[in-house]
């Protein structure tokens, strides 16, 4: 049996917890490990460097902030889902270098090549099996931070120019590797967006 490596990739408010716990939820029916991580902070340094990244009183330049979930991420990788996918575990996680990309990337306007590049340096090549990106429109995004009530961190605090950005990459990114990307409407009811997903998987 092989591990296999899922991430959750999209905008805040998109209901990424949500799909992975109902995904998580499957493959524990199928008598599979599974194993949840989220970047930033799937790891006790990792939620250090999280408080910095998310909630830093500093300036960050760009080229630090994208350093540090790098950082963070090389750690997760290392000690949390390489050993897992090892086991044979489904490793499910809340997102990976594809944000990067879409947000220090197209967001802070680095060039996405090279922040792809310093996350795979980071990771020694990991690339996920299969990638889900929740896709919504920045606005309504917004209004489900909102309404949910939540303490904005430096990246949501950020303009809607800059969350079209990230959508606009992730978007690019699921048209130039369709193998490993699925795309779903993220305002589509719950379970509708799971069976969308399973569907996918399935066909895999
Ligand atoms: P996330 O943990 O999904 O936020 P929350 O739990 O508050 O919903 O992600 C935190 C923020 O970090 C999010 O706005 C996206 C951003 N981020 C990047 O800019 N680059 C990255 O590489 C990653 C992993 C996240």
């Amino acid at each position: 049996m092989t591990g296999l490596f899922i991430t959750f990739e999209g905008g805040d408010g998109t209901g990424k917890s949500t799909q992975s716990e109902l995904l998580g939820e499957w493959f524990t029916n199928q008598g599979r490990e599974v194993v949840f991580t989220r970047e930033p902070g799937g790891t006790d340094l990792g939620l250090e460097l999280r408080e910095i990244v998310l909630h830093s009183r500093n300036h960050i330049a760009p080229r630090a902030e994208a350093l540090l979930y790098a950082a963070d991420r090389a750690h997760n990788i290392k000690t949390v889902v390489r050993p897992a996918l090892a086991r044979g575990a489904v490793v499910i996680q809340d997102r990976y270098l594809d944000s990067s990309v879409a947000y220090q990337g197209a967001g802070r306007v680095l060039d996405p090549v090279e922040v792809r590049n310093l996350s795979l340096w980071a990771t020694e090549g990991l690339l996920p099996d299969f990638t889900v990106v929740l896709d919504l429109a920045p606005a309504v995004g917004r209004e489900r931070l909102d309404a949910a009530n939540k303490r904005f961190d430096r990246l949501e605090s950020e303009a809607l120019e800059f969350h079209t950005r990230v959508r606009d990459s992730y978007l690019e990114l699921a048209a130039a590797e369709p193998a490993r990307f699925i795309v779903v409407d993220a305002t589509l009811d719950r379970d509708v967006i799971r069976d969308a997903i399973l569907a996918r998987l399935n066909e895999r």
